[in-house]
């Protein structure tokens, strides 16, 4: 595995590997691997001739009372799972690398970015959507992942890359779970031994949501009502946003038809965590 720090570098290797037909995979990621961004380089690795992953936790994608300064980093173990995973490329952009002189430039997408997260977190994906494109252009890669876990985010790019004609094809890589069904994340660590445990109740009450969708409630107000008063049951555990909405406009609605997405967000202490699922009613 190569590990590089420049976009000069970064690009004239990937360009040598492109005039040799080989087909890149990108992995864009904040760092501090689990099982979840090691399904994404493994996914990368069986589609792809070369595998791209950066690290670069990404300052504009966070709110001024956000976690930037506390983002868990361990480069060192990084780079070790990233080259164990396959990884060819390992891309460490400086934040002076990325973003030199006067931000001026970023990348919106309108309307899905204004509910459930962006709704609580004005302006992370503009955030999201300028980094992504920049390391697009960067990379050029053939196809990129991103993970289910962070839904919105999966929905967001791919309007983005359609919108701007990127030519990439994102991929959605199903979320990775703990044993006990918490979902993989960097910010579980901040979390002690009973916030975790309480933690837990995310991935219950999509569990309780999906059950009720298979034993027949169509009704979204039933299905969400329930879901809080599991999370009333849980004092460590402050429940965000539920929100039941289409797969694609992110749009609430009132009954569930065909495929559709429940998301939630919760914060255990200063943890503030994201899980959702996609149940389908007929
Ligand atoms: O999902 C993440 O880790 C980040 O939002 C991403 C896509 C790497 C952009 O900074």
């Amino acid at each position: 595995m190569k590990t590089i720090t420049t976009i000069k570098e970064i690009r004239a290797a990937l360009n040598q590997e492109k005039k040799s037909g080989k087909r890149i995979g990108f992995v864009p990621t904040m760092g501090y691997f689990h099982e979840g961004h090691l399904s994404l380089m493994h996914k990368a690795k069986e589609d792809c001739d070369v595998v791209v992953t950066s690290i670069f936790v990404n300052p504009t994608q966070f709110g001024p009372s956000e976690d930037f300064e506390a983002y868990p980093r361990d480069l060192k173990n990084d780079s070790k799972m990233a080259e164990e995973a396959g990884v060819d490329y390992l891309f460490l952009p400086s934040v002076e690398e990325m973003y030199p002189g006067e931000r001026l430039t970023y990348v919106n997408v309108e309307k899905i970015t204004k509910v459930l997260c962006g709704a609580k977190r004005p302006g992370h994906f503009q955030g999201v959507a300028t980094v992504v494109s920049k390391l697009f252009n960067i990379i050029k890669p053939d196809f990129a992942y991103f993970g289910e876990k962070d839904y919105q985010q999966l929905v967001v790019l791919k309007k983005m890359v359609k919108g701007l004609n990127f030519d990439v094809q994102i991929v959605g890589v199903p979320t990775v779970r703990d044993k006990d069904g918490l979902a993989m994340s960097s910010r579980n660590k901040y979390l002690g031994p009973k916030e975790r445990e309480a933690a837990l109740i995310l991935n219950k009450s999509l569990i309780l949501a999906q059950e009720m969708v298979k034993n027949g409630e169509r009704s979204s107000a039933k299905i969400k009502k329930s879901m809080t008063k599991l999370f009333e049951k849980e004092p460590l555990v402050n429940l965000e946003y539920l929100s039941i909405c289409d797969i694609i406009s992110l749009q609430e609605i009132s009954g569930i038809k065909g495929k559709v997405l429940i998301a939630l967000a919760a914060r255990v202490r200063k943890a503030r965590l994201i899980d959702n699922i996609v149940v389908e009613g007929n």
